[in-house]
C-alpha cells in the first residue's frame, strides 16, 4: 500500500522528488479550520441522504472536533504522506476514530472539498479586509474634517496647477478607496457561493440535498454545474484583481506623500512611527512605509497577473495547475492586510506644515479664477483666456508677480477690469468659488464628507 488517498491503483510508488514538487501541505495547512467545517456539514449531509447513520455522523463530527483541537493547539502531528491538507485531517480522522472515517469522502472529491475550503476561507478573510480597509477611509475622512480650512497648491503634470483645499485631496484618495470597498462587496458575493456537492466532475449520485448544505454552511447560493464549479476561479482572480486595483490606489496616494515629505515640498512630516534612518546618512529619515506601500502594489499585480496566466491555457474542469491559487490568494491577503493597517497609521500620524502649504500658493495659480472674473463680467471664455494669458505676459515682462499689476496695467490687457479685482488674489476666496457639488469650497468638501459617511445615500 502506498499509504496514499489514491494507492489502489498504484503499484509502483512516487519519485520523493515529485511527493515534494506535488505536495501543498507546506501552505494549504492555513485551511485546517474550513476543511474540517466543510466536512462536519459534509457529514451531516451524508447522514441526511441516509449515506451515514446518526451515530456514525456524531462519531464524524467528534472526530473533526478533536482533529481540529489538535491544530488550535499547535499539535497536530503532519506525516510525511499528508500531501495536502484534505489529506492530512481525513488520515487524522481515521486515526482517531476508525473506520467510520472512510465514509466521511462518499461522493466527494478534493475538487468541490478544495474549492469548497477555499471560498469559506476568503469569505472570512475579505470580511476582515473590508474592516481594515473601512478604518483607513475612516482615518482620512476624519483628517478631511479637521483640517478643512488648510489650503494647498493642486498639481496638474506636477506642475502648480489651482489652489485645493488639503482636505480635497485627501478626499480624492478616498473617494477611490470607497469604491475598492464597494467592488469588494461584490467579490464577496460572488465567493459567497458553495461548490460542494459537486464531486469531481459530474456531480453527486447518491442523493446528497446541496441546499441543506448551503444552508449549513451558511453560503448565499449553490454553484449551478458541477464541471464549472470545480474548475473555475473566477473568484480568485477577481480578488486579485481588486486587491491590484485597491493596491494602484494606495501606490498613488503613497507616492503623493512621498513628493510632499522632501524638503523641496516639506508639506507633511512622516511620524517616526512609520519612518526609518540611514545607516550612512545621519540626517535621514526616510519614508519607507510609503515606499513598501508602493512597492508591495507590484506584487500583488503579478499574483494577479500570474494566476490569469495559469488559467488561460486550462482544459475543461480540475487540473493540478489550480493548486497555485492558494499561494497567490494567501500573500495577497497577509499583504493588503499589512498595507491597510500601515497606511492607516500612516495617514493618521502625519504631520502637515500649514505655513509651507500656504506659502507655496503663487499668484500664478489664480489665473485661471482672472479668466473667471472677466466671464462674471460677461466676457466669452475663450477670450477671458486670452486676456489672463496675456496679464501673466505683462507680470512676467515686468519681472512681478501676477497680483502685483496694477489696476490700470490691467485694463490694459482688458477694460472690464476695476477694483474689485482684488479679491481675486484672495487664496480662501478662490476656493470657496468652486461650490459645484464635488469642488473644493469647503460646502462641497462638506458634501463629499457626508456622501462617504453614508454612502447608501450615494447613488
Ligand atoms: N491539493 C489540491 C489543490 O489544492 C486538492 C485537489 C486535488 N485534486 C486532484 N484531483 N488531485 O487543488
Amino acid at each position: 500500500e502506498s499509504g496514499k488517498l489514491w494507492g489502489g491503483r498504484f503499484a509502483g510508488s512516487v519519485d520523493p522528488t515529485m511527493d515534494k514538487f506535488n505536495s501543498s501541505i507546506a501552505y494549504d495547512r492555513h485551511l485546517w479550520n474550513v476543511d474540517l467545517q466543510g466536512s462536519k456539514a459534509y457529514s451531516r449531509g451524508l447522514e441526511k441522504a441516509g449515506l451515514l447513520t446518526k451515530a456514525e455522523m456524531q462519531q464524524i463530527l467528534q472526530g473533526l472536533d478533536k482533529v481540529a483541537e489538535e491544530w488550535a493547539q499547535g499539535i497536530f502531528k503532519l506525516y510525511p504522506n499528508d500531501e495536502d491538507i484534505h489529506t492530512a485531517n481525513e488520515r487524522r480522522l481515521k486515526e482517531l476514530i476508525g473506520e467510520a472515517a472512510g465514509k466521511l469522502h462518499t461522493g466527494r472529491s478534493r475538487n468541490d472539498q478544495v474549492v469548497t475550503d477555499l471560498r469559506l476561507w476568503m469569505r472570512q478573510t475579505c470580511s476582515k479586509l473590508s474592516t481594515f480597509l473601512k478604518v483607513l477611509i475612516e482615518a482620512m475622512v476624519d483628517r478631511a474634517e479637521a483640517e478643512c480650512e488648510v489650503l494647498f497648491p493642486g498639481y496638474t503634470h506636477l506642475q502648480r496647477a489651482q489652489p485645493i483645499r488639503w482636505s480635497h485631496w485627501i478626499l480624492s484618495h478616498a473617494v477611490a478607496l470607497t469604491r475598492d470597498l464597494e467592488r469588494l462587496k461584490e467579490v464577496q458575493k460572488r465567493i459567497n457561493v458553495l461548490p460542494l456537492g459537486s464531486g469531481a466532475i459530474a456531480g453527486n449520485p447518491l442523493g446528497v440535498d446541496r441546499e441543506f448544505l448551503c444552508a449549513e454552511l451558511n453560503f448565499g447560493a449553490i454553484t449551478l454545474n458541477s464541471m464549472d464549479a470545480t474548475s473555475e476561479r473566477d473568484f480568485v482572480a477577481e480578488f486579485l484583481f481588486w486587491a491590484s486595483l485597491c493596491m494602484t490606489h494606495l501606490s498613488r496616494m503613497a507616492e503623493d506623500l512621498i513628493l510632499y515629505g522632501t524638503k523641496e515640498f516639506n508639506f507633511v512630516q512622516l511620524s517616526d512611527a512609520y519612518s526609518t534612518g540611514s545607516s550612512l546618512m545621519p540626517q535621514k529619515k526616510n519614508p519607507d512605509s510609503l515606499e513598501l506601500i508602493r512597492s508591495k502594489a507590484g506584487r500583488v499585480f503579478g499574483r494577479c497577473a500570474g494566476l490569469l496566466m495559469t488559467l488561460k491555457g486550462l482544459p475543461s474542469t480540475y487540473n493540478k495547475d489550480l493548486q497555485e491559487d492558494k499561494e497567490a490568494v494567501f500573500e495577497v491577503s497577509d499583504t493588503m492586510t499589512a498595507v491597510l493597517q500601515v497606511a492607516t497609521g500612516v495617514i493618521s500620524t502625519l504631520q502637515i506644515h500649514r505655513e509651507n502649504m500656504a506659502q507655496a500658493l503663487s499668484p500664478d495659480m489664480l489665473a485661471t479664477d482672472l479668466a473667471y472674473y472677466l466671464v462674471r463680467k460677461g466676457m466669452p471664455f475663450r477670450q477671458a483666456h486670452e486676456a489672463s494669458g496675456k496679464a501673466v505676459v505683462v507680470a512676467e515682462m515686468k519681472g512681478v508677480a501676477l497680483n502685483q499689476l496694477s489696476l490700470q496695467e490691467l485694463q490694459t490687457v482688458s477694460p472690464l477690469f476695476s477694483s474689485d479685482v482684488n479679491l481675486v488674489w484672495d487664496y480662501s476666496h478662490s476656493v470657496e468659488q468652486y461650490t459645484a457639488l464635488g469642488g473644493t469650497a469647503q460646502s462641497s468638501v462638506e458634501w463629499q464628507i457626508s456622501q462617504l459617511c453614508c454612502p447608501e445615500t450615494h447613488s
